[in-house]
Formats: C-alpha cells, sequence, structure tokens
C-alpha cells in the first residue's frame, strides 16, 4: 500500500512507478484527510510505503498529520516500511521526522529522489533551468527503478541526499517557515489574466479553493503550500505576493 502527495505531479509521478513496478496500490493522502478516513488493512505480508516531497527539509506537516492519525490494521513488525521524498535539492532531516509522526510504525527504508524544483517564493528561488529540468526528469526514471529494485528486496536503508547543515534546516528553518511561511495570505489572482477555468480549485489538493461569484479563486486559510495552483494555471494568473512574478512554472507532465 503506498500512500502519496502530491502538489505539481513530481510524487505522484514517482508513486504511480512505483505501484507499478511493486504492483502495489496507491492511496491519495489529501483524499483520505478529506474524506477522514484513517483505518487501513494491510494483506498477509503486504508492505507499506509513503511518496511525498520535501517540503523545507521535512515532510508537508499534512503529511505529519496524517502519518500520526492513521490506523494499519495487520501492522506487525516484520511489516516493511519505506518512505521516497522527492526534492529539488536535499531532504535534510525528512526521514526522521516522519519516522517522528508514524510513532510506533517504524520506517526501514528511505529514498530521495532528485526533481525539478517547485518553491519560488523567496528570494533567490527559482524553478530550474530547462536544460536541468530535463536532466533531472531523465536521471528521475534510472533513480526511481533503482528504488523500486531496493523496495522489492525489501532493504533495510537510507539513501537520501541529506544537504549540507541537515540540523540546522530541518529543526532550526523548518520550524520558523512552516509557522510563518506556509499560509495563503499572500497568494492573489490576476482578474485580468483569469480565464475563469476554475483549474486551481480543482487541482487543490486539500479543497483549499473556492470560486468566487466572478469566477475567481479564493483561498480559504487552510493551505498546504504545495503551489500546484500557482504552477498549474494556465494563463499565469496566480501569484504569491509580487515575488513570483519574474519566476517561472513547472509541474510534472505526468509522462
Ligand atoms: C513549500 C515548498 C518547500 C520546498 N522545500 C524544499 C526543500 O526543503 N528541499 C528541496 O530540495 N526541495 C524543496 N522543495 C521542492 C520540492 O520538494 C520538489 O520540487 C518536489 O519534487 C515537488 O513535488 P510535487 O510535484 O510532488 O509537489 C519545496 C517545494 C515547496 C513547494
Amino acid at each position: 500500500m503506498i500512500f502519496w502527495f502530491s502538489g505539481t505531479g513530481n510524487s505522484l509521478w514517482v508513486a504511480r512507478q512505483l505501484a507499478a513496478s511493486l504492483n502495489d496500490t496507491l492511496v491519495d493522502i489529501a483524499r483520505a484527510s478529506l474524506d477522514g478516513t484513517t483505518e487501513w488493512t494491510l494483506k498477509p505480508g503486504e508492505s507499506v510505503g509513503f511518496v511525498f516531497p520535501t517540503h523545507s527539509w521535512g515532510p508537508p506537516p499534512l503529511v505529519c498529520k496524517y502519518a500520526k492519525e492513521m490506523h494499519l490494521n495487520g501492522y506487525t513488525s516484520t511489516t516493511h516500511t519505506w518512505m521516497v521524498t522527492t526534492c529539488g535539492d536535499d531532504i535534510g532531516l525528512t526521514p526522521e521526522i516522519l519516522q517522528k509522526a508514524l510513532g510506533d510504525i517504524k520506517l526501514n527504508a528511505a529514498y530521495s529522489v532528485q526533481m525539478p524544483n517547485t518553491y519560488i517564493c523567496l528570494p533567490g528561488f527559482d524553478v530550474d533551468d530547462f536544460t536541468t529540468e530535463k536532466t533531472k526528469l531523465i536521471a528521475a526514471r534510472a533513480r526511481v527503478e533503482k528504488v523500486a529494485l531496493s523496495i522489492a528486496e525489501r532493504r533495510n536503508v537510507t539513501d537520501v541526499v541529506r544537504g549540507s547543515m541537515a540540523w540546522f534546516k530541518s529543526r532550526i528553518i523548518r520550524p520558523g517557515f512552516v509557522r510563518s511561511a506556509m499560509n495563503d495570505s499572500a497568494f492573489k489572482v490576476d482578474a485580468d489574466a483569469c480565464s475563469k477555468c476554475g483549474l486551481c480549485a480543482k487541482q487543490c489538493p486539500v479543497g483549499n479553493i473556492a470560486i468566487d461569484a466572478d469566477g475567481h479563486p479564493q483561498w480559504q486559510g487552510d493551505c498546504t503550500m504545495c503551489l500546484g495552483c500557482l504552477h498549474k494555471c494556465p494563463k499565469t494568473a496566480i501569484n504569491y505576493g509580487n515575488i513570483t512574478k519574474k519566476k517561472g512554472r513547472y509541474y510534472h507532465k505526468g509522462k
């Protein structure tokens, strides 16, 4: 059983590749959270996986919340449990943070997969240039095949890119980021550019976007900061303050 979360499609693509390789089933964490479904039953010998993006050197808070709330019937100390996190660069102490949220469910393996970057809301952060994006997407294919093999062999490994100053990033920067930068108050729509297609609301994994009487998005204050709305808008009409106006856009096309 593979539990996944994704904002802009990188992690969903990885989850789908792994599900196909491992002949496993997928569970959408955001959907399950919205539905209030936390109880799952494992088949004998079934393994459990988590696939999600790294958000500020840790799992998205929604993933931690779900990991804390979920209950796995049939889980035993022999259940192979793994995580794969996609990232633009590095993941810091993401496995340790997920492990804490999982409590008695013990992570046996952790992997990271570098993919095109989606974080663009602070100075100095932008999407990758075209060549880097293509290079990362090609490398990700081979990387996911290798990860799938390792999971199939039930290896107990931590095969991740932690990056420099992992502790500082995950334990000092991350809490401040989660507190102050993971909110939707700065999202805005350019009403002239917006085609009122409603894609932003439809694709929002947590149902945080309502469409107002004029057909424009209104953020409802319960955002995970996945940036799916901003990156997928076909008219580039969504921005985070003014800082993203001159930044690029990216989402995984699913192939
Ligand atoms: C709010 C936010 C925070 C991010 N933080 C990190 C990070 O700490 N390290 C990193 O390498 N990439 C970071 N990224 C980039 C994403 O982890 C990366 O692009 C990921 O593959 C996106 O996955 P998704 O398309 O499934 O949402 C961040 C992206 C967002 C939106």
